[in-house]
């Protein structure tokens, strides 16, 4: 069969309020022009984030219910026997989300002077290198600055860049390699296995550990399982043990694969390393056996992992997101290629040359998805990275010398929550998207009237011109 079905029945609903474009016509003015500053009561299809916005299951449901709230908890137990038999690692800490893994990893391995390179950091693991004194270096290969080249492992590291990178600076300024599967900054795409274990054995050749910031490893494993060589015949868990055993530390945030609201994940298995990150646990999350969770969500987020790496859920996932990017291309929208495994990334500046960088043309993307059809996307372009924020080289950016001189794409993010939308919402953004075509002549540029000092886009204002 051609037409792939949400593998679930609906259980429990929750409306969604219908607005007519006057409404949101004075939504967005009040809003001075920004999404985030709209409610969620405002939108109709809320593609803003895949980020704690999924859909749990009755057994998750049921799991909560279970949740054992007494101190070292029946509940911790059972999701660490979870996430060991999933990922091989003896050593799970719980936090509350992923950026908490983060922190605690880099006050432990960062500071000054030191320099982690990564495929491609996403905002807060960057943040949270740089908060610690160290530099954070993405090094993507070429393929992934190329919006329409079709490699299908777009989101590699370039090993060649990590070598170099290593020689340049000396071993002992890295304190480890990361790489973030999938890659969410360079358009959700894949890191293949015979990425990940070249990348392994330069770090093995110098001593370093690797790490994965692994919050989509279930839709890289099943990238992996259908586009890489040899690998149709495996199993899913077993790419996702590999993927696993190649690394010496993981950060996870639960919030996207962990099918779950709120959790994170750090596993490490050098046992020094789990004593310090397990006190500074207990100085800010909680003790080792909840790390700032209830035991309810332990439960949720064990049965969230097992359920992920279901062949039928990761099927329909990977397809849905690839039809959403099959019509928009269809109807004229350029998106950066192919689809990726959580989020279509709509090129702005090429869908509206006529707005310059300087007046935000993906922001003028996401006001016209809004006006038209209620959807909530996101700009991550010039608004996200420009101005006055650190991480001006955080999208696409392959090496180094580009950080200094180069400009983030203007990309605007339509991210697909988990199991919460039907085909027929996103027939819907398909269809308003069409619209956009059409009108894409009346789309404006925007000024930025209000200017916060740090991570501008969250609270910007805007008016058009
Ligand atoms: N790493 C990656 C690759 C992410 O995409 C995120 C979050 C994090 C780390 C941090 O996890 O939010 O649980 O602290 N991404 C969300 C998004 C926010 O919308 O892409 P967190």
């Amino acid at each position: 069969m051609k037409t792939i079905i949400e593998p679930f029945r609906i259980k429990s609903v929750e409306p969604i309020r219908m607005t007519s474009p006057v409404q949101r016509e004075k939504i967005l003015r009040d809003a001075g022009y920004n999404l985030f500053l709209i409610r969620a009561d405002d939108v109709i299809v809320d593609l803003l984030t895949d980020s704690g916005t999924g859909a749990m299951s009755s057994e998750q449901w049921a799991g909560i219910m279970r949740g054992d709230e007494s101190y070292a908890a029946n509940s911790f137990y059972r999701f660490q026997d979870r996430i060991s038999e999933l990922t091989g690692f003896d050593h799970v800490l719980p936090t509350h989300q992923g950026r908490a893994s983060e922190r605690i990893l880099f006050e432990l391995v960062g500071g000054p002077g030191k320099i982690v390179p990564n495929n491609a950091h996403f905002d807060t693991t960057r943040a949270n290198v740089e908060h610690s004194g160290a530099a954070a270096v993405n090094l993507p290969i070429p393929e992934a600055v190329e919006p329409h080249a079709r490699h299908p492992f777009k989101g590699n590291m370039n090993v060649e860049s990590l070598e170099e990178l290593i020689d340049d600076v000396g071993v002992e300024r890295i304190p480890l390699v990361m790489v973030t599967i999938t890659n969410n900054s360079g358009g959700g795409q894949p890191v293949s296995l015979e990425n990940l274990r070249a990348v392994k054995k330069v770090c093995r050749h110098h001593g370093l550990p690797l790490f994965l910031d692994a919050c989509r490893f279930a839709e890289n494993a099943y990238f992996i399982k259908h586009r890489e060589k040899g690998m149709s015949n495996r199993s899913i868990r077993e790419i996702v043990r590999e993927m696993f055993d190649l690394a010496d530390g993981a950060t996870i945030s639960a919030k996207k694969d962990g099918l779950v609201n709120i959790g994170g994940l750090l596993l490490v298995r050098d046992e020094e390393m789990l004593r310090r990150a397990s006190n500074l646990l207990i100085l800010t999350e909680g003790f080792v056996t909840y790390g700032g969770l209830a035991g309810r969500d332990l439960e949720a987020m064990a049965q969230g992992f097992e359920e992920v790496v279901h062949d039928d859920y990761l099927a329909y996932r990977i397809r849905s997101v690839e039809y959403l990017g099959e019509k928009l291309m269809a109807a004229g929208i350029p998106i950066l290629e192919p689809p990726g495994g959580h989020a279509i990334y709509i090129n702005a500046a090429e869908f509206c040359p006529h707005i310059p960088r300087d007046q935000f043309p993906g922001q003028a993307v996401v006001c016209g998805l809004y006006r038209i059809g209620g959807i909530r996307s996101v700009e991550i372009g010039s608004v996200m990275f420009g101005g006055s924020t650190k991480s001006s080289d955080a999208v696409l950016t392959p090496h180094s010398k580009r950080q200094q001189t180069g400009q983030p794409l203007e990309l605007v993010r339509l991210a697909m929550p988990r199991r919460v939308y039907t085909q027929s919402h996103i027939d819907y953004v398909i269809e308003s998207a069409g619209e956009l075509v059409l009108r894409r002549k009346e789309l404006r540029g925007l000024r930025m009237i209000y200017e916060p000092p740090v991570l501008r886009h969250f609270t910007a204002r805007f008016e058009e011109i």
